[in-house]
């Protein structure tokens, strides 16, 4: 569920009419819902609730500070994958035990800045990173809380470029030599083992495979206490998709997750965190944009977007699919025609759908993306010398620029000239 309907014919953002921001911000932009977000925070808290536990928002779907905030102030926490994402997430006021540090290739300076700043754990990927971690840990005179992430080897029936969970992924280390890398970790100073990562892929619409990976975790979990180590955190990465077709997608909900936690978890008493993103921010996020133009081709009609590839890729790099409706809401029953819908960008990939049925549009309608709000903004570039589009957020009646439309200027300048040439 979300808080982008139509009222009076129109799309509204909370109690803001979609119009009324496109007027004032210009096309093309990204709006979230404040309360779109915090009911998505909180259906997982309530989740995991009876069983001690941390939401730690995967803020790489959304790291606008404003929205870390308004998650934050709500009592997440934060899954971060850069020293970029650290530092942004402490700006937005989260504190240092509140943020997991994930990733498979963190830098000695990463490393460094998450230990003076202050982290709840480190979930380390490989063995030489483990030996990084504890020698600059050891150099500090700290010693560093870790999970090891295992790879479960665990399809997780998702898009290729999104899934992580399988023995042919560059993610963690395979579950089968778990035991030997807790035992090389638990004998080194710098280090603190409490617990086990896993993380099996993203927009995952189907529960039973992190049914056979929490398993997996759950038999590790008592091998390493029965080999000594104090296991007392259980991390479960993210994960749980999203309907991305309104109309006929139904995926499992935070609760069905929840209890799925609970029955295969429950008994261990371990503290769980978890590190959702898309199912946050995803449908609490609109891309909205405007037709430039109607272009009669051979054997198709063209609505040429002012949006494009660059300010939303996943269309291009994912083949995934967004609903995409009119901001004037159209009369029931109107005439459908169907659309290629495409952005400026020169080049056949930047084509967001095929055939999309829409009613009749004309130049200067505004159209919105839905279930944009997860890796969406956070993936644009300046590709084709488009400036980044502005964020906006919603709170009731209220709305801000949290994220404003660079100058060309700005966008220009960043460039430098050699004296020499
Ligand atoms: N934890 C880890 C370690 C991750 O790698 C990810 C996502 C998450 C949590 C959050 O997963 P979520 O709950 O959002 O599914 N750009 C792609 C998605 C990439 C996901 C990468 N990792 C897309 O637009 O579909």
């Amino acid at each position: 569920m979300d808080h982008f309907l139509y009222k009076n014919g129109a799309l509204y953002a909370e109690d803001v009419p979609v119009a009324e921001i496109a007027a004032a911000v210009g096309t093309p932009f990204y709006v979230y819902s404040t309360a779109t977000l915090l009911r998505h925070y909180h259906l997982f808290d309530e989740a995991l609730s009876g069983m001690e536990h941390l939401v730690c928002y995967a803020m790489k779907a959304a790291s606008n500070q404003a929205i870390l905030k308004t998650l934050g102030d709500a009592g997440a926490g934060m899954d971060v994958v850069s020293g970029g994402e650290y530092r942004r997430a402490r700006a937005a006021g989260i504190p240092g035990e509140r943020i997991v540090f994930s990733g498979v290739g963190k830098t000695a300076d990463e490393i460094r800045l998450a230990l003076e700043g202050g982290i709840r754990q480190f979930n380390v990927e490989s063995e030489p990173e483990m030996d990084v971690l504890n020698a600059i840990a050891l150099g500090m005179g700290k010693v560093a809380p870790i999970t090891i992430r295992v790879n479960p080897d665990v399809d997780a029936k998702t898009h290729a470029k999104i899934a992580t969970g399988k023995a042919e992924n560059k993610f963690g280390i395979p579950i089968s030599r778990a035991k030997d890398v807790y035992a090389m970790a638990g004998a080194m100073e710098g280090l603190d083992v409490i617990g086990i990562d896993v993380h099996i892929g993203s927009q995952l619409t189907d529960l039973q495979p992190f049914e056979l990976a929490y398993e997996k975790v759950a038999e590790l979990t008592e091998e390493l206490r029965a080999d000594g180590h104090n296991i007392r955190r259980l991390d479960l990465g993210g994960g749980l998709g999203i309907p991305y077709h309104q109309s006929n997608e139904a995926p499992p909900l935070p609760s069905d997750y929840g209890a799925l936690v609970k029955r295969t978890l429950g008994h261990l008493g371990c503290e769980i965190e978890i590190e959702p993103g898309r199912l946050i921010a995803g449908n609490a996020g609109l891309m909205v944009s405007e037709v430039i133009y109607v272009k009669e081709g051979e054997d198709r009609e063209f609505l040429i977007i002012d949006g494009a590839m660059n300010d939303l890729i996943r269309p291009a790099m994912y083949e995934a699919h967004h609903d995409i409706i009119p901001v004037v809401e159209p009369a029931a029953g109107s005439e459908q025609t169907k659309y290629d819908i495409v952005g400026p960008v020169c080049e056949s990939g930047d084509t967001f759908a095929k055939h999309r049925s829409m009613p009749p549009m004309q130049a200067g309608e505004l159209v919105a993306f839905r279930s944009a709000g997860a890796y969406g903004a956070v993936m644009s570039s300046e590709y084709n010398s488009r400036p980044l589009i502005p964020e906006v957020l919603v709170k009731g009646d209220q709305f801000a620029v949290i994220r404003r439309r660079p100058t060309f200027d700005e966008m220009i300048n960043r460039d430098t000239i050699p004296e020499w040439l």
